[in-house]
């Protein structure tokens, strides 16, 4: 830690007054009306935050600026390398076209607390559905592009929509993806069905419209009248956000108004060192919650520049398709996942494309999403000679557990840990029975309840399930489902998982999902999938299937039906291109499938033969298919 830095102060002053550190945090965010209590510890799963008060988040990101000088600042950049367009959004107009958008809504009947689904590229216009909804007080869900019908009936399901958003497409390298098929494939297979949809036509590739269902996004919100703000309580869902589980049913993570609006302001300043005016360059898409957080809403409510991109980090056309970005916008601070720095640094070890640039605006790089190993840190930080700080956080946070803070002079990270923790989460690392390990011992890491602002405060419409979830195993902690440790600087290293939950191209997935399409197959008797070591992506998955008796179709077939079934049921975004026919699985004697030490055979690790398994040969014979 540097000597001027803040950070120890402004920890133990939250440690010793949360609720005065939260109500100064507050301050910064408009109140329509202020809340009866900072914290209520009565209500909820763990108590809430901010109960009582009144506010819109839309107002906050966008009107707030319009009325206080920042009107013809820009709020948002599109810069698309697929259409090779780049369009830009003051904080007037985009604070315009969402207020008559959200008319548009209104006038399809959306109202306070209605549930909207949208499902769409990374176009402004995603951005713009999701502020209107917030602008009414109604609760959007966004699901990644990348997920299959099947994936979004059960999003529609459980979230059931008034209303769907969409466009006409995605735009991938070498690949259109046409929206309107896999939305109507969904609505299909969904119990619940939309009062309407809205469809957003590209420029590039229009659509028909169903008849009677759908409507042009643009031709509804140019004739709109537009919608004020609608004051919520800070209580209220702001979002839904599916995110994987252990099974195949995806978890409605909601998030509340008032508390995600402080957090997120918060961290601004105090982790990312951004102020009003600023840059800030989140590389990833509006479906993950790290493109809810600091791609629309954070960098907005704290009047900043956001840049929104549609492309990759290589072949859009180059490995220096994010310098080209942050020298084109004079980023100021960049986040993504490390996995795009291994593609980049795949096509480009020696940096050429670097060169081209002029990122002297670059102050600091952020990576999140996924583990980062410290050959990809050490590498962009000696080409981009810049601070790197690796930060650790979930879809259930929405905001850093740790960190290194610009803000307060504790950055960069050391190189494989994840920081130090944020005001506002307690974090230790305990056994599996629930005592404190030694300092650097790894174990589970848990967050002393409660959990601060802006973290998710239930499941949807599933209180019982947040519970089993996070709080039923440790007493008094929320589990965050990841391993790690702490060491003697209170530095917090996260090593991985303790669940089924993989993470591909920091993609959060579930191979229990997976599983359950495997599983669907005729041909299939079990299986079992597992994240496996892949230098690119941090981990692709990796289905072992036991067949049934008779099975006479050539084993190269099946394995083939089985991808191609994980791709259609699930989505290409699964990454799902290798399965492989076992005779059986190794099981403990009470039958269940010991993943973990297959995943440590299958990264060519040294596994002692676990005392439980019930006939020690089967690692040998999964050791011969993982090695064929
Ligand atoms: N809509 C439709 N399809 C999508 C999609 C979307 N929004 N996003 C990804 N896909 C498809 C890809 O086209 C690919 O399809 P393919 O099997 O036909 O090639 C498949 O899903 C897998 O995608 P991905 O795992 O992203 O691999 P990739 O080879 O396309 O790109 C990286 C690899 C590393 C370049 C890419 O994952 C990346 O840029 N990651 C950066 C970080 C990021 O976005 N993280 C999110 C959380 S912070
Ligand atoms: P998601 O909910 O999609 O954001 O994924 C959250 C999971 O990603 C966490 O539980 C971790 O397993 C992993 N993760 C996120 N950030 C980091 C990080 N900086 N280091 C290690 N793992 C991370």
């Amino acid at each position: 830690m540097t000597a001027s830095s803040r950070y120890s102060d402004v920890y133990a002053g939250w440690q010793q007054n949360p609720e005065a550190y939260w109500a100064d945090a507050a301050d910064l965010i408009d109140w329509d009306r202020k809340w009866d209590r900072v914290f209520d510890p009565s209500l909820g799963n763990f108590g809430q935050w901010f109960a009582g008060g009144m506010l819109n988040t839309c107002h906050n990101a966008l009107d707030r600026h319009v009325n206080s000088g920042r009107a013809d600042q820009i709020a948002l950049i599109w810069d698309s390398a697929m259409e090779g367009r780049v369009v830009k959004f003051t904080y007037r107009a985009l604070r315009d076209r969402v207020a008559k958008f959200a008319g548009a809504l209104r006038a399809l009947g959306v109202t306070k607390g209605d549930c909207v689904v949208i499902y769409m590229p990374m176009v402004p216009e995603a951005a713009i559905a999701m502020l209107a909804c917030a602008r009414l007080g109604a609760i959007h869900s966004v699901v990644f592009g990348g997920f299959a019908s099947n994936e979004v009936a059960k999003r529609i399901e459980d979230a059931t929509p008034k209303v769907i958003i969409t466009a006409s497409c995605g735009l991938e390298p070498g690949r259109v993806v046409p929206y309107l098929p896999l939305l109507n494939g969904a609505i299909e297979m969904s119990a619940h069905k939309p009062q309407a949809c809205v469809v957003f036509q590209r420029p590039t590739h229009g659509v028909e419209l169903v008849a009677g269902r759908d409507h042009d996004f643009l031709a509804i919100e140019a004739t709109a009248a537009p919608a004020d703000p609608v004051s919520v309580l800070a209580t209220d869902p702001l979002y839904i956000l599916y995110t994987s589980g252990s099974t195949g049913k995806p978890k409605g993570i909601v998030r509340d108004c008032g508390g995600h609006a402080v957090a997120l302001m918060n961290s601004m300043e105090m982790i990312y060192g951004l102020k009003a005016g600023d840059v800030f360059w989140t590389a990833s898409d509006v479906g993950w919650v790290v493109g809810h957080s600091y791609i629309v809403y954070a960098p907005l409510l704290a009047g900043c520049t956001s840049v929104m991109y549609e492309g990759k980090p290589v072949g859009t056309p180059d490995p220096g398709a994010f310098w080209r970005v942050c020298a084109e916008h004079k980023v100021k601070v960049l986040f993504t996942a490390p996995t795009a720095f291994r593609a980049i640094r795949q096509q480009d070890p020696d940096a050429a494309h670097l060169a081209k640039y002029d990122i002297s605006a670059l102050e600091a790089l952020y990576l999140a999403g996924e583990r980062c190993d410290p050959p990809t840190a050490i590498w962009a930080a000696e080409i981009l000679k810049l601070p790197i700080v690796d930060h650790w956080w979930q879809t259930e946070t929405g905001w850093p557990i740790t960190a290194g803070f610009r803000g307060l002079g504790l950055f960069p990270s050391k190189p494989g840990s994840g920081g130090r923790p944020a005001p506002g989460y307690a974090v230790e690392v305990i056994d599996d029975e629930g005592h404190a390990v030694s300092v650097g011992e790894t174990g589970n890491l848990v967050i002393r309840m409660p959990m601060p602002p802006g973290a998710a405060p239930t499941l949807w419409h599933n209180a019982d399930g947040y519970h089993t979830a996070y709080m039923a195993d440790f007493a008094g902690y929320y589990r965050t489902g990841d391993a790690g440790i702490i060491d003697a600087d209170g530095d917090v290293s996260v090593m991985g998982r303790t669940d089924d939950i993989i993470n591909v191209a920091g993609h959060r997935l579930s191979t229990g999902a997976m599983e359950e399409v495997l599983a669907a197959h005729p041909a299939v008797a079990e299986c079992a999938v597992i994240g496996v070591a892949d230098a690119l992506k941090g981990q692709t998955p990796l289905g072992l299937v036991v067949l049934k008796a008779g099975i006479t179709t050539p084993h190269a077939d099946i394995c083939r039906e089985l991808v191609a079934l994980v791709r259609e049921r699930i989505g290409p975004v699964a990454s799902f291109r290798d399965a492989r026919i076992v005779l059986r699985l190794p099981k403990t004697r009470s039958g269940k499938i010991l993943r973990a030490t297959i995943r440590r055979i299958a990264d060519g690790e040294t596994v002692a033969v676990p005392p439980t398994i019930d006939d020690p040969l089967i690692l040998d014979e999964i050791g011969a298919v993982l090695r064929g």
